[in-house]
């Protein structure tokens, strides 16, 4: 059988499929027990929530769930030296970024605060209530971090854009890779090098990780349907990681109109743009992210850019000017149906064993 994978074996889970944690709000309780109570292993993205919040939102997983989920956090969750940023930084900034504020009618911010990196914290967090996977991106906790988690029986999954991160990651004694291809929706985790000089499609970047890598390979990125599972698996994939289709369903935390946009035609144009968080991340193309590529430079590091395009995003989202947003998606889009979490599980289960099994 597909399924009975080295991967369901070690998370304790019925199919080899995981639904993407989804950073920011994206993620819900609901669409994380859904995938687990259908098998596969729901994940939760919490890098942007207080201790206490992944405390609380753990408890709930857990009363709509009693099959293994995953968590999932950024290991480096800032790019600023020393926190924050020179007035005449911020100047250049505000000047490439005010026709887009002007068109909205919001007030260009002050200078954001400076930011505190959360993930210490987060991660004691994840020692104390012991999901059954810790999934992680962006970097690689340390060696007495992965000990202890190995002590206290959580599973470790930590992403790679390259080949080097894949090798790093498997020094490390992580328990399974993500090989992260640049179809992805979302942030690209990259840690070694930038995001732009790591961009491999993910069919290239899983061939080579299984070329070199013994710890199991789940493959992300491009897959939303038992074609794509099959195809992934044909190539050495121990199991999958699906994001995009995910977030479409009614279950994710996306708004009605981001999930609208996700099923629509607007979906054929994905784009990789730092000008929403700083971080290089791929969200359906609109006319800001068009104009300002190549501007890079002028714009704000993560997570100062996201704090400074708050403001514009919340009246955009109001006023209706999709042009000035960025919604975060995968190449995959178009192919995409399903708007409710259990029926893709149903459909992606059912699709695979009609081509693994034939
Ligand atoms: C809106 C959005 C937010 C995401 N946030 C995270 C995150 O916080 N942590 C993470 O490991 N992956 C994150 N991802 C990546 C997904 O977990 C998954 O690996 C990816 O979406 C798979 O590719 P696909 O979008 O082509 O299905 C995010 C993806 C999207 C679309």
């Amino acid at each position: 059988m597909w399924h009975n994978a080295k991967v369901t074996e070690l998370l304790g889970i019925q199919y080899p499929i995981m639904q993407g944690p989804l950073g920011a709000n994206f993620s819900t309780v609901k669409l994380t027990a859904v995938v687990s109570n259908a098998g596969g292993i729901g994940g939760y993205g919490a890098y942007t929530l207080r201790p206490q919040e992944i405390v609380d939102v753990n408890a709930k997983v857990k009363a709509a769930t009693n099959k293994p989920y995953n968590i999932n956090l950024w290991v480096s969750d800032n790019d600023v030296p020393g926190g924050t940023i020179t007035d005449e930084q911020y100047e250049e900034t505000k000047k490439i970024f005010k026709p887009y504020f002007d068109e909205a009618g919001v007030a260009l911010p002050e200078k954001p605060a400076p930011f505190k990196s959360r993930f210490e914290n987060q991660l004691q967090v994840i020692l104390d209530i012991r999901p059954k996977l810790f999934s992680f991106v962006f970097g690689i906790p340390s060696a007495d971090v992965l000990e202890q988690c190995r002590k206290q029986g959580i599973k470790t999954a930590g992403a790679a854009t390259t080949l080097d991160e894949a090798i790093a990651l498997d020094n490390a004694g992580v328990d399974l890779i993500i090989a992260s291809g640049f179809e992805a929706g979302g942030h690209r985790p990259s840690f070694l090098t930038t995001a732009e000089q790591s961009t491999t499609g993910m069919f290239v970047l899983l061939q080579l990780i299984k070329e070199k890598v013994k710890t199991p390979v789940v493959a992300a990125g491009g897959i939303a349907n038992g074609r794509g599972i099959a195809a992934a698996f044909t190539l050495g994939a121990d199991a999958v990681q699906i994001g995009t289709a995910f977030l479409a369903t009614e279950e994710s935390g996306a708004l009605p109109v981001h999930r609208k946009m996700l099923l629509s035609d607007a979906g054929k144009y994905s784009t990789l743009s730092r000008a929403f968080t700083g971080r290089l991340g791929r969200g359906i193309t609109t006319q800001l992210a068009k104009d300002l590529a190549g501007k890079e430079k002028q714009f704000l590091p993560f997570p100062l850019q996201a704090t400074f395009m708050s403001s514009l995003q919340k009246a955009a989202l109001e006023q209706q000017r999709w042009n000035l947003l960025l919604f975060w998606g995968g190449q995959i889009a178009p192919v995409l149906h399903h708007t409710k979490a259990a029926t893709l599980m149903q459909s992606l289960i059912k699709e695979t064993a009609v081509i693994m099994e034939r």
